[in-house]
């Protein structure tokens, strides 16, 4: 079953067009990564996925329902979690703060979801009442992550999981990764670490210059000679 398609988007900021008939789907269960150069129009997809930005043209689905246009507060109700290249954590308020602001439209009892949580970053409970700002850059995107899963979405969007990260820790959160995706949840990464996020790729997607390049599995794009080239550094 298709979770997601974003069809023929046009979109961007001003009145400069960012993204120019860009296409993207996702099949359920699937690790869809998203490579390209640096303002390549990566995060403005994300963002038109996740209703920050409108297209101007084009079509986001979500199991076949027409989202386009959504506002983010209504796009997390459908199944989406994001978690943002930046500013992806509130540093003022504690782990445990940070991840019951993730469960903010809940009215149930989401304490066992930050258990969940916590048995999936077991470092997070032993800092649960740290201000977030006090933690590592890893420690802090894990928060990051585990806020986004406080609603059980079916689908995460995640701009650059490993960015400024030691390599140790790396590895560490494309692990998490797999993990989360082995429990069901659809997810679309961007990354920079584009080898690494090729390797867990169902499916992958070049952009450069606001447009689709290539797209392909996972494993097809990271042999191929060209993507080995232009886009993973020979
Ligand atoms: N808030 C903004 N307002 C105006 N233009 C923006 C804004 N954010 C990004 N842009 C522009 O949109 C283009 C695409 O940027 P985007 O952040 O989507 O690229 P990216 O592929 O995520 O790059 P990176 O790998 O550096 O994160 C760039 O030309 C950038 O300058
Ligand atoms: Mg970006």
């Amino acid at each position: 079953m298709t979770i997601l398609t974003a069809k023929d988007i046009i979109s961007g900021y001003t009145k400069v067009d960012i993204l120019y008939n860009v296409n993207i789907k996702v099949e359920q269960g699937q690790i869809v990564s998203i490579i390209g150069p640096n303002g390549a129009g990566k995060s403005t997809l994300l963002k038109t996925i996740f209703g920050i930005l409108k297209p101007r043209h084009g079509k986001v689905e979500l199991k076949g329902e027409d989202i386009t246009g959504l506002k983010p507060d209504k796009i997390v109700q459908k199944g989406i979690s994001y978690v943002p290249q930046v500013d992806n954590v509130f540093p003022s308020l504690t782990i445990r703060e940070n991840l019951e602001m993730g469960a903010f439209i809940r009215n149930d009892d989401y304490s066992g979801r930050i258990e969940d949580i916590y048995t999936l970053f077991p470092v997070l409970k032993d800092k649960s009442n740290q201000k977030a700002s006090q933690l590592s850059g890893g420690q802090r995107q894990m928060v990051a992550m585990g806020r986004a899963l406080m609603l059980d979405p079916g689908l995460l969007l995640l701009d650059e999981p490993s960015a400024g990260l030691a390599p140790r820790l790396v590895s560490m959160i494309f692990e998490k990764i797999i993990e989360i995706n082995a429990s069901g949840v659809a997810m679309i990464i961007v990354e920079q670490n584009a080898r690494e996020a090729l390797k867990m790729a169902d499916h992958g997607y070049v952009l450069a210059m606001g447009k689709n390049v290539l797209d392909d599995t996972g494993e097809a794009l990271l042999t191929s000679e060209e993507v080995g080239r232009l886009y993973l550094g020979g």
